[in-house]
């Protein structure tokens, strides 16, 4: 039995006003208030950062970033750095999404320098891989997530990988509605492992959590998440709506092992 504790978040991605953010975070608690073997977290716009921390300061619910830039300060019109995600009452940071990597060009070398700033400013990443349906047809999916994973991770220190959360999202299953089957993920996952093994030693890589996106919903999320290997998951658009979110997070604490 391993000693993982299981790890949801709700990536918001460009969804949410500021009110909308707040009413969502504020049913949330209420539901999921009972919920003691989950880490929980949620990833609103940057907008909705501080209100949302205000709503759920004291309770269960964590909050995190979507993104950040590797800078402490200065003239990077749009960015926003980790200091400022940690002030406004961040714990986690979503880096390398997907959509930051094919919607706006972000490369395997840039998303390292991201995942080391948040470990140095005490931001837990959830660093994310995860290969397109081209790849998976070519059979590249281990080749593409192994050079992520290496790349992305690059100069980690031991200690700074403890705080490490992973994310393998296969690009065709997000939003798609066409999630990995059980197995697919299964199989990434504990390739994932096998190379966390590799960076940071056995005995590290198996307190690492490694979350599975794309497509994750009520109704699959008991049976992915029961999977070995699979300590959670990264939930877009089904964390919008408080209710499908706690009952995913539900299934994580049904399956905590
Ligand atoms: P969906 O759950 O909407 O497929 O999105 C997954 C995702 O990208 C989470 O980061």
């Amino acid at each position: 039995m391993s000693k993982r504790r299981m790890i949801v978040g709700g990536n918001w991605k460009m969804f949410k006003t500021p009110s909308e953010a707040i009413s969502t975070a504020k049913a949330l608690k209420v539901k999921v208030i009972n919920v003691q073997d989950v880490e929980i977290v949620i990833c609103p716009p940057f907008p909705d950062l501080v209100p949302v921390h205000e709503m759920i300061k004291g309770s269960n619910i964590k909050l995190g970033g979507q993104n950040l830039y590797w800078e402490d300060q200065g003239a990077f019109t749009g960015e926003v750095s980790a200091r400022m995600l940690k002030d406004a009452g961040c714990d986690y940071v979503i880096v390398g999404h997907s959509e930051r990597r094919h919607v706006f060009g972000e490369q395997n070398h840039e998303i390292n320098k991201k995942v080391r700033k948040a470990l140095a400013e005490g931001l837990t990443p959830i660093f994310c891989v995860g290969e397109k349906i081209d790849e998976r047809k070519s059979g590249l999916t281990e080749k593409i997530v192994e050079e992520q994973m290496r790349t992305g991770l690059a100069e980690v220190s031991l200690s700074a990988a403890e705080d490490l959360v992973v994310a393998y999202e296969p690009v065709w299953a997000i939003g798609t509605g066409e999630n990995a089957t059980p197995d697919q993920a299964a199989e990434v996952h504990a390739f994932v492992r096998r190379i966390l093994g590799e960076l940071f030693g056995e005995e590290l890589s198996i307190t690492i959590r490694i979350q599975y996106g794309g497509s994750v919903k009520p109704a699959n999320a008991d049976q992915l998440m029961s999977q070995n290997n699979i300590d959670g998951a990264l939930v877009g658009g089904a964390s919008l709506d408080a209710e499908s979110f706690a009952a995913i997070i539900k299934s994580a604490e049904n399956v905590a092992r």
